[in-house]
């Protein structure tokens, strides 16, 4: 019997949370009638792991029990293991509406109803204690903590999903697998051991030198499992990923490798997420798992080092491979020999002194696309390079967003007018001034000066800043944006499409009172313009802006001057 496939624990079927089609039907038309939310897309990616299986044996969104029970010791109220919190975020004023017991619609961005959930727990959990147990530290450069203080609602809600419909994607569609469809496939190929890769990033030869060795090693077939749900802030989209694969994966000898994509909202939380993405291939079919140094690392600290040592993770999987029922492949460091013209696992080389060595890191490869040098043949696919060329080009040819921050009178404008200009002059690229006093008129006119008014005026700022850096364009903004927070989160809409080039104009409080070109400083002393900044309304200084300049003793031409040098240094203008 042991030939028989459905003996073979990975390739049975695993629960879902779906109801069959004419229950859909009927649940979807009654809960048309429910309180509904609608999903983030961290929640969508979420919830479709859920209905689908791959996050069994989860039945919902997490109650307080087992979310405490996650957060203090990586498991669930019954003891099985699970290390990351799957919670629905929702604000104070949606949970008000809602009570215990009641069930609520769950919805995409378009208002289709994906599933229903039963509410069987609120609470306002200890952000700060989330962040330290499970994260590592309460440390805003993470980014799943700095989504979870800025992004996340402060209420929780827990409850069991009944599915009705997955969320529907329009790309890449046959390359989209539920946990169950992989399983049939694996069964339908006969394939006993499958190793799956994890990524997040686009594949070069070493890549898939170390995957294929893993796969010849463990004498499995190999899954190449890249995530397409939510990556670090910052990475290649994506859809140039899927397209960058899919030239790699016809570089395997035939029928020995498969690439699949999965949904997952990464946390980057190093070795938990490690256990994590364990657990979900698990589900997927998978047998065996590689875990490379720094597996999902969030990248460094606000003290400028690594959140957790580089074998952490592998560390971590090990004590916990038996109960996730996966085993771990340690990930090959690969190197490439030129003269033997071939990789090999750096710490397999005995003859280190008499060959050659080559390595480009990551860092490297990102400087070289930047800056359009070469990448050799060695390195990576010409396919691949391709690929990344053409949706990255470089720096000198892309969009970028200039934000001055500074006090009113501070200069902001004038530089910013002038900056334009030159800019102008050069040609190229098209440019948008968004003035401070301009935005207020064409884009907020209905805002004051409250801390929400100047945060939605600052993001308004943001996304249009992105949009034109996303097009090819140069947005100059010159807005107050006292708010560090404020300021960070334009930053990272813009940095998805190009540089964002922070510039404080440092003028002193006392310089702009002394000065006064508006006579608003003085109406703001004597208490008839409330709320004003450095006055009576707070101001943060940035603390690591890409340029200072400051207008006392300086020529606005000289300090338009700087900002132009550092857009050249940092290849954004051609030389
Ligand atoms: S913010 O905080 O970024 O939304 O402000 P911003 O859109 O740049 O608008 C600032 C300009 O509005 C005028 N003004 C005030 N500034 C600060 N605080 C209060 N209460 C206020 N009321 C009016 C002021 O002229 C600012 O112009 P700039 O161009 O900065 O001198």
């Amino acid at each position: 019997m042991d030939d028989f496939p459905m003996s073979l624990p990975n390739q049975a079927p695993i629960p879902e949370l779906y109801v069959s089609y004419e229950s859909a039907q009927k649940l979807k038309a009654e809960a048309g009638n429910l309180v509904s939310h609608d999903l983030s897309p961290r929640q969508i990616c979420d919830l479709e792991l859920l209905m689908n299986g791959g996050f069994h044996p989860l039945k919902g969104f997490m109650g307080e029990e087992d979310y405490d029970s996650v957060v203090e010791t990586m498991r669930l109220a019954d003891g099985a293991l699970w290390p990351m919190p799957i919670t629905l975020d929702v604000s104070e004023t949606f949970a008000e509406k809602v009570e215990l017991g009641q069930d609520i619609a769950l919805r995409d961005q378009e208002g289709v109803i994906l599933a229903t959930m039963t509410v069987t727990d609120k609470w306002s959990p200890d952000k700060a204690r989330e962040a330290e147990r499970v994260f590592g530290a309460d440390d805003e450069a993470h980014p799943a903590v700095y989504y979870l203080h800025n992004t996340a609602g402060n209420v929780y809600l827990g409850g069991p999903v009944t599915g009705i419909q997955p969320p529907v994607h329009y790309d890449f569609r046959a390359r989209r697998d539920t946990p169950n469809e992989l399983r049939a496939r694996f069964r339908k190929l006969g394939w006993r051991k499958v190793v799956a890769f994890q990524t997040r990033n686009p594949l070069h030869r070493a890549h898939q030198e170390l995957t294929f060795r893993a796969a010849r090693e463990s004498q499995a077939n190999l899954l190449i499992h890249p995530v397409v749900g939510m990556t670090k802030p910052g990475d290649v989209d994506h859809f140039t990923r899927v397209r960058c694969y899919e030239a790699v994966l016809d570089k395997y000898p035939g029928s020995t490798t498969t690439m699949s994509l999965l949904p997952l909202a990464m946390r980057m939380a190093g070795p938990r997420e490690a256990v994590w993405h364990g657990l979900i291939r698990r589900n997927h079919g998978c047998t065996h798992f590689i875990v490379g140094r720094d597996h999902a690392g969030p990248g460094k600290n606000s003290q400028g080092e690594d959140f957790y040592g580089p074998y952490d993770a592998q560390d971590l999987f090990t004590k916990y491979q038996d109960e996730i029922g996966i085993e771990m492949v340690p990930f090959k460091h690969m190197v490439y020999v030129q003269e033997r013209a071939q990789y090999e696992p750096a710490d397999e080389i005995v003859d280190q002194d008499q060959v050659t060595i080559l390595n480009i890191s990551g860092t490297e490869l990102r400087r070289r696309l930047q800056e359009g040098l070469e990448i050799p043949d060695w390195f990576s696919f010409p396919e691949v390079v391709a690929e990344l060329r053409r949706t990255k080009p470089p720096r000198s040819k892309q969009g970028f967003t200039v934000f001055f921050t500074g006090f009113s009178g501070s200069g902001k404008s004038t530089i910013a007018n002038a900056l334009m200009v030159k800019l102008m002059e050069m040609g190229g690229r098209p440019v948008t001034l968004l003035d401070g006093d301009i935005v207020r008129k064409n884009l907020s006119s209905e805002l004051g000066f409250s801390k929400e008014h100047r945060d939605l005026n600052i993001r308004r700022i943001g996304y249009v800043a992105s949009e034109i850096t996303k097009n090819g364009g140069i947005a100059i903004c010159a807005p107050i944006a006292p708010y560090a927070a404020t300021r960070r989160a334009v930053r990272e809409d813009v940095e998805q499409y190009g540089a964002f080039v922070e510039v404080h104009v440092a003028t002193s409080l006392e310089e702009c009172e002394r000065r006064d070109r508006k006579g608003l400083y003085k109406l703001a002393r004597e208490g008839k313009i409330k709320e004003f900044t450095g006055i009576s309304d707070p101001y943060d200084v940035p603390a690591n802006p890409e340029l200072s300049v400051d207008t006392e003793g300086q020529e606005v031409d000289n300090c338009a001057h700087q900002v132009v040098l550092k857009l050249e240094s940092m290849g954004l203008i051609a030389g």
